[in-house]
């Protein structure tokens, strides 16, 4: 279990991070929301240790994890990015072998030595996002999509409690997003990883995420499953958005309970 407890952030005396309080369960995915500058992005920071909060702490299954326990070598977070990350000139294998290298010596490291058992575990990773073919492939052989699973694999075989995403579909096209977020949701809930997953498109948040949280001026404003959120809440969390598209994605029960749907709602199928 991932407790994020009284997070606060400031850069500069600027207010990022306000007071985070967050309880993730194994094998739960969950969607932030935001508006760019919420301090999507520094939450995941603060929780994967590459950032020291001002205060408030994470504990992931009872123990602290924090800027020392990440420098110790401690991997029980996993990140993938916008940008997919991989080592260009490396080989897709290699690259998953990443998610490996705290466990071995840095002369292991260095020669790209692996043992056999890391070597099975990243082919097992590989073959979960169905690119085992790819293992001998040059990382900038492969399309975006494939690139973005290919970080997933390299997740796994980190053999995380939690997956941290930050933007993960950010530069894909549609299809292909909601291929790379059926991966990691699958993987969330076969091997009880818990997710927590920076996104700004709420179409796919309202698809994918079983929980989603909004975060705006670095509070938490909304924190339920997607049924529940209603076009208001959007636009509590994403202030002076014009986009008549948001009313399509949302259930109509909750459309239903806000009358500021309506002349949203018209608009888009008009
Ligand atoms: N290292 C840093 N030094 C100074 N300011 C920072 C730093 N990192 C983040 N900030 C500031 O904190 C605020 C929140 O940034 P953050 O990257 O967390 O936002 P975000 O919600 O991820 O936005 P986006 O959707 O654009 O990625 C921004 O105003 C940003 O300029
Ligand atoms: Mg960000």
């Amino acid at each position: 279990m991932i407790k994020i407890e009284g997070l606060k952030k400031s850069y500069a005396g600027r207010p990022v991070l306000q007071g985070i309080d967050l309880t993730v369960e194994p094998g739960e995915f969950l969607v932030v929301l935001g508006p760019s500058g919420a301090g999507k992005s520094t939450l995941l920071r603060c929780i994967n240790g590459l950032v020291q909060p001002d205060a408030g702490r994470t504990l992931i299954d009872g123990k602290v994890f924090d800027t020392k326990s990440k420098a110790r070598g401690e991997q029980p977070v996993a990140m993938i990015f916008q940008h997919h990350n991989l080592v260009k000139r490396l080989s897709v294998l290699k690259n998953v072998l990443v998610g490996r290298m705290a466990g071995l010596s840095s002369i292991l490291t260095m020669l790209q030595l692996f043992p056999k058992r890391d070597v099975e575990i990243a082919m097992e990773a590989l073959a979960r996002v169905e690119l085992p073919h790819k293992a001998n492939s040059r990382g900038d052989q492969l399309s975006g999509g494939e690139q973005q699973r290919v970080g997933i694999a390299r997740a796994l075989a980190q053999q995380p409690a939690v997956i941290l995403c930050d933007e993960p579909v950010a530069s894909l096209d549609p299809k292909t997003s909601r291929i790379v977020l059926g991966y990691l949701k699958a993987i969330c809930k076969e091997k009880g990883i818990a997710v927590i997953c920076n996104l700004h498109q709420v179409d796919y948040a309202v698809e994918f995420g079983e929980r989603i949280v909004g975060l705006s001026g670095g509070k938490v404003v909304f924190d339920d499953t997607p049924d529940h959120l209603t076009a208001e809440i959007v636009h509590q969390i994403y202030p002076g958005l014009e986009d008549p598209g948001i009313g399509r994605v949302l259930k109509p029960r909750a459309a239903a309970r806000q009358p500021i749907l309506a002349p949203l709602v018209a608009t888009a199928t008009a």
